[in-house]
């Protein structure tokens, strides 16, 4: 007998099953947990416990039955040799950076690496014990990860037996994925069941993996490709002595193994290895987001050893660009800086890359009738590193009948004026010079992090300081005072790091200037040229020779020219110099002046005993740059009394912390 349900206890389990499902469906469906495995599995714990006491009661769609769903967490086991991850890299440099402290631990010996494409699926690692695959884990936190046995016997191409002259124990490592094309299949069907899309492969691939019907698992069609070794056990332990070997290897015993593999020495191999490799991205079945190097020689690895997280031995090149899958609810239409009318894409959330994307750009109505892209269609979602998603194209295999197409308005919308199409060209233009989005946007890009970087000044206040009529041009924010900002509704204390913020930026390097006042083209390293080439802005305006800065075409020269021949531009720049905003490289590139702090960035915190106006001006006229917020770019944190939290922070990052007789000791010398 089991005994009878309370009424707290089915509400309790009630709670339990729908907190699951919502997760479930943030995890997989989103790709956008909210809480952390370690979270979801005590609510799934705490779930199985209560249903184990009244098995009477357990419907057939309580997240712990759902066979079919997507939704099972399986059981766990450790793996026999942990299992790591990688340290990821962006830049060139850091790739240089990995293969010189690579080359200096190994004292100078010789090195070579295999270079392979970063397949985007779910990590995997077989178990063979005397040749017989016995268990698949997933990664888990690296120590213990999720039995997945059943499941991964359902891809073909995981063999189940090995050779007789195998290992007593085995454990090879790999990748499991879904190739793009199951991957669409698979979300058109999702669609016609009226189930949420999987934001992309990888996605798909882990909640297949873990699907608790084998039935299931096995209709997804998942694939799988090994590069790795975990543990390796023989009575006469001849263990492969390289990648290369082991690789060789893998493929006697029919694993599949990454379509291209590199052999590589030097730097310059590397590079253009990940080229190669970048060029051949979308023409494979399956994604990849990035290059991994990996030394060959596994006696060099052993001497290479690993930090806590990854080994020393291996570093991932990522890609910049990912892509996901979600719904477009509505295309608006924004008027940038320039008066251009964009269509905006307004999309279901979906996480691409670890950041959540609501909107993406469609550039122009052209690109719109070209793609076919229409308001309700499912649309695929490029992020090329942190440039704004564009949408790709649309899923016209998934479409109902109800989408609709999208028309450019007549009017501004957001002033109503006039529009403009010059002949032949694509983009259209709103020519209200007062036009109040235009003016948002210009504030937005002047403040920004890129730009001026006045920390504080964001939209929304922006959108207050244009709605309430204080500012009606840029050069207004050097004019603002504190009884402006409390009168927007900021707090005392805001209101006064808004105004350091307003007077840090009077003394930033001329590039952020020449880039922030968003002439057509140049971007930061064309200003940065700029900037370098002219040290002036006046002289900038006479420059009757940009077509020889590097970089510099006609196009841009001619809108620099375009630029300062508008009455309005040069207005904008006499007010910006009568706030007293720096127009010449004194501060950054101009020789003969002393400036200590040069490429130095600091960040202040707690109460100073000096007005804080003061000491961002003797850290500005010594060349160093004052930032918000503490990251790891920043070289030191001033740390007054009662500092805040940057202060942890700074510890944590290992950032040298100043106190104001430190700071003012070095100043003197
Ligand atoms: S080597 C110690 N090679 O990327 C880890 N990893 O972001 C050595 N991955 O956890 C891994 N393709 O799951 C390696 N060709 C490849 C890979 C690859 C994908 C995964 C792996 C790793 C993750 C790190």
């Amino acid at each position: 007998m089991h005994p009878p349900l309370s009424k707290n206890v089915t509400e309790e389990i009630q709670r339990l099953r729908s907190k699951i499902r919502y997760h479930n469906y943030l995890y997989f469906g989103k790709a956008a947990p909210e809480i952390s495995d370690r979270e979801y599995d005590i609510l799934y714990r705490q779930l199985c416990n209560l249903e184990a006491l009244y098995p009477q009661e357990i419907p057939q769609d309580s997240p712990t039955q759902s066979l079919g769903g997507d939704d099972a967490p399986a059981l766990q086991a450790r793996h026999l040799t942990p299992m790591q991850s990688l340290d990821n890299t962006y830049s060139e440099a850091e790739i240089l950076e990995f293969v010189k402290r690579s080359q200096k631990l190994l004292s100078g010996a010789p090195l070579s690496f295999v270079l392979e494409p970063k397949i985007d699926g779910v990590a995997i690692s077989l178990l063979y014990r005397s040749g017989h695959l016995v268990r698949a884990l997933t990664r888990g936190d690296g120590i213990t990860g999720e039995d997945v046995t059943q499941n991964a016997l359902t891809i073909r191409r995981i063999p189940r037996r090995l050779p007789s002259f195998c290992p007593e124990v085995v454990e090879i490592r790999g990748e499991v994925f879904l190739p793009r094309k199951v991957f669409s299949e698979l979300n058109a069907r999702r669609v016609k069941r009226g189930k949420p899309l999987f934001a992309n492969p990888r996605n798909a691939a882990a909640g297949s993996l873990k699907q608790l019907d084998t039935k299931v698992a096995a209709a997804r069609k998942l694939d799988a490709i090994f590069y790795g070794l975990g543990i390796w056990k023989d009575e006469n332990n001849c263990q492969p002595e390289t990648d290369k070997e082991f690789l060789e290897l893998l493929k006697i015993w029919q694993f599949s193994l990454p379509p291209y593999i590199w052999k590589v020495k030097s730097p310059a191999e590397i590079f253009s290895a990940i080229h190669e490799l970048e060029k051949l991205r979308h023409s494979l079945s399956f994604e990849i987001d990035g290059a991994v190097i990996k030394v060959n020689d596994f006696r060099q690895r052993d001497k290479l050893g690993s930090t806590t997280k990854a080994p020393r031995w291996a570093i991932a090149f990522k890609y910049e660009s990912e892509r996901a899958e979600s719904l477009l609810k509505k295309i608006s239409v924004q008027v940038g800086r320039t008066g251009v009318l964009t269509p905006v894409a307004e999309l279901e959330p979906v996480s691409i890359g670890g950041c959540m994307v609501s909107r993406a750009t469609l550039h122009n109505e052209g690109v719109i009738k070209r793609k076919d892209i229409r308001e309700g269609d499912y649309v695929v979602i490029e992020k090329a590193g942190s440039i704004i998603p564009a949408i790709v194209g649309a899923r016209k295999d998934l479409r109902s009948g109800q989408e609709q197409p999208f028309h450019m308005t007549e009017r501004c919308p957001a002033c109503r004026g006039e529009l403009y199409q010059p002949p032949g060209q694509v983009l259209v233009r709103c020519i209200n010079p007062q036009c109040p989005a235009q003016l948002q946007r210009r504030l937005e890009h002047f403040a920004s992090r890129g730009a001026m970087d006045i920390g504080g000044l964001g939209k929304i206040l922006i959108t207050k300081m244009v709605k309430s009529g204080l500012t009606r041009k840029i050069s207004d924010i050097y004019a603002l005072k504190k009884s402006d900002f409390l009168l927007l509704g900021t707090g005392e204390k805001r209101a006064e790091t808004l105004l350091c913020s307003i007077l840090e930026s009077k003394m930033r390097p001329l590039w952020r200037l020449i880039f922030a006042l968003g002439i057509l083209n140049v971007g930061t390293t064309c200003a940065r040229a700029l900037a370098f080439r002219y040290g002036s802005v006046a002289r900038l305006r006479e420059a009757k020779d940009l077509e020889s800065v590097e970089d510099i075409g006609t196009v841009v020269a001619s809108s620099i020219r375009q630029f300062f021949s508008d009455a309005e531009s040069l207005c904008l720049l006499y007010e910006l110099e009568k706030h007293g905003v720096q127009t010449a490289a004194s501060f950054d590139s101009a020789q003969g002046i002393d400036r200590p702090l040069a490429g130095q960035t600091w960040v202040l915190t707690g109460s100073l005993s000096s007005p804080r106006k003061e000491i961002i001006y003797q850290i500005c006229m010594r060349g160093g740059y004052i930032a918000e917020s503490v990251s790891g770019k920043a070289t030191y944190l001033l740390a007054g009394k009662n500092p805040g939290s940057k202060y942890g922070k700074a510890r944590r990052l290992r950032i040298p912390i100043l106190d104001e007789e430190e700071f003012q000791r070095m100043l003197k010398k």
